[in-house]
């Protein structure tokens, strides 16, 4: 007899930690963040570098400045290589020119509004999310974050170009 309130007692911890454990995976912001990566085509082996990078400095100490760091530097090493792959004549001042476009900050806000990230990022109250260096920020950062989880510049980058050219479509349809 002793068994069965033990055994219900069991039962109710199982029930709750079902319950919280989808409740938490259902939020608005894990629902976001599942969608980007659905978009971006890559799956994050640590979801907490993602949240990382889509939290903004004025929200948190755990923020994707570092991360944006990272991010800013993939994005201009793939630009750099495209550019040299495709001439290794190229002068030193078009590569920086394509290093320096790709990482523009009205390209990469175009970019992350096509993705979402306006809607995502998390700022604290009075920060705009729809900020150019906001979303940029951002953007940059989970082009970081990708770089961290794979522990590859190379999956970055090729999420960069990924962003780049979902955000070039979006151009196209809206002219
Ligand atoms: C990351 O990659 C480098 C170079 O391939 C390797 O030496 C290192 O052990 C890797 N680190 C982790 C944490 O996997």
């Amino acid at each position: 007899m002793a068994i069965q309130p033990a055994a219900r007692l069991l039962f109710f911890l199982l029930l709750v930690a079902v319950a919280h454990s989808s409740s938490s995976s259902s939020s608005p912001f894990d629902a976001a963040l599942a969608t980007l990566q659905k978009q971006i085509g890559y799956e994050f082996r640590s979801p907490d570098l993602l949240r990382r990078a889509m939290t903004h400095a004025s929200y948190s100490r755990e923020n994707g400045r570092a991360l944006a760091v990272l991010g800013l530097a993939a994005a201009q090493s793939a630009a750099s290589l495209r550019a040299l792959a495709a001439d290794h004549d190229a002068s030193a001042s078009a590569v920086s020119r394509r290093a320096r476009d790709a990482s523009a900050e009205s390209a990469c806000a175009a970019a992350a509004a096509r993705v979402g990230i306006p809607s995502i990022v998390r700022v604290a109250a009075g920060t705009k999310a729809t900020a150019a260096p906001v979303v940029c920020g951002a953007l940059r950062a989970l082009v970081g974050a990708v770089a961290v989880d794979a522990n590859s510049t190379h999956a970055a980058e090729e999420v960069f170009w990924k962003l780049h050219v979902l955000a070039a479509d979006s151009a196209k349809a809206a002219m």
